[in-house]
């Protein structure tokens, strides 16, 4: 039987981002239907995490499994051990892994030694796929309040999709804009600094697919576009230097990245403000009593969508 790896959401069908998505929603209506007592699930995280690591423990421990959780601190990667002997001893302990790495690749590299499914809980700037299916049940369920089906292909309306920040870093969106391009009549604006815009090979694969694109508006300007925006922090861990990282965050020109309660004055009363979390200074706090903000609900959404992933790779 071949494992059920997940390490990018470039192996997903359309078919399979809508069968998730519903269990998704199943389990929030019916939290505790499923039970996998005899299952144990290993998070081993190189770097570090509050939701993604703590929502799959509290997911596995709703599906009734057993956690294990280490991280670089706790392990022998102190001592020097590589990736690949840590996984291949992990694989004898449980029936699954969530890893997260600072190296791009590692996930796809945990699997080429893994006797049990791993899933990427992030590989550095590559990609964290299970971000991206939380992400779409947000944005499915929250469109569907307002009266927008994102799946059906029936839809004549466009949905503007801008996102925001340090787009050259953000795995969540890179993995997000896969997912969403699955679907008809999605637009993307991208706002980002200048050095930190869309990597060009996701641009180039968006192209393929026809997506219209559009890069280098004010934030101002793309308010009243905007049906979801999606905010990013900038990265401060993945820049060389310090110094290029506050050229950016002390600039003019910052506040074009961030969210205020005088900018949503611009944008649409049913636009939708997300963020994969943690923030820093580019959405304010009063902005939490918009009814707009859903990031508390993509936190939520997080473990019913982990429950649904951990049920898949349990399965026989
Ligand atoms: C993100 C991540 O780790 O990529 N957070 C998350 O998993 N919810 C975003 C970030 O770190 O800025």
């Amino acid at each position: 039987m071949t494992l059920k790896h997940i390490v990018s959401v470039s192996q997903f069908t359309k078919a399979q981002v809508v069968s998730f998505v519903k269990r998704a929603s199943f389990f929030k209506e019916n939290p505790c239907t499923v039970s996998f007592p005899t299952k144990t699930l290993i998070t081993m995280f190189f770097e570090p995490s509050t939701r993604t690591s703590a929502s799959f423990q509290a997911a596995a421990y709703r599906l009734g499994c057993k956690v294990i959780s280490l991280s670089d601190q706790s392990s022998s990667s102190q001592k020097g051990e590589t990736l690949e002997d840590t996984i291949k001893t992990l694989s004898h302990y449980g029936d699954a892994i969530a890893l997260r790495h600072p190296k791009k690749g590692s996930a796809q590299l945990a699997t080429t030694v893994s006797k049990i499914p791993v899933i990427n809980a992030g590989d550095g700037t590559g990609e964290h796929p299970t971000q991206a299916l939380l992400d779409i049940f947000t944005i499915y369920s929250e469109l569907k309040k307002r009266n927008i089906d994102l799946f059906s292909d029936a839809r004549s309306s466009t949905i503007t999709i801008t996102f925001v920040g340090d787009l050259k870093h953000s795995r969540t969106i890179h993995s997000l804009v896969h997912v969403l391009a699955m679907f008809p009549n999605i637009r993307f604006i991208y706002i980002a600094p200048p050095s930190l815009e869309m990597p060009d090979e996701i641009v180039d694969m968006l192209n393929e697919l026809n997506i219209s694109q559009i890069a280098n508006i004010y934030l101002y300007n793309a308010m009243p576009q905007t049906d979801v925006f999606y905010i990013t922090r900038i990265q401060k861990e993945r820049f060389e230097t310090m110094r290029d990282y506050y050229s950016i965050t002390l600039s003019h020109d910052y506040k074009n990245y961030c969210i205020t309660p005088e900018i949503m004055e611009f944008a649409k009363p049913t636009a939708i403000i997300m963020h994969p979390l943690p923030r820093t200074t580019e959405i304010s706090a009063e902005i939490d009593a918009d009814p707009r903000a859903v990031y508390f609900t993509q936190v939520e959404n997080g473990v019913y969508m982990r429950m649904a992933i951990l049920e898949h790779v349990f399965s026989a």
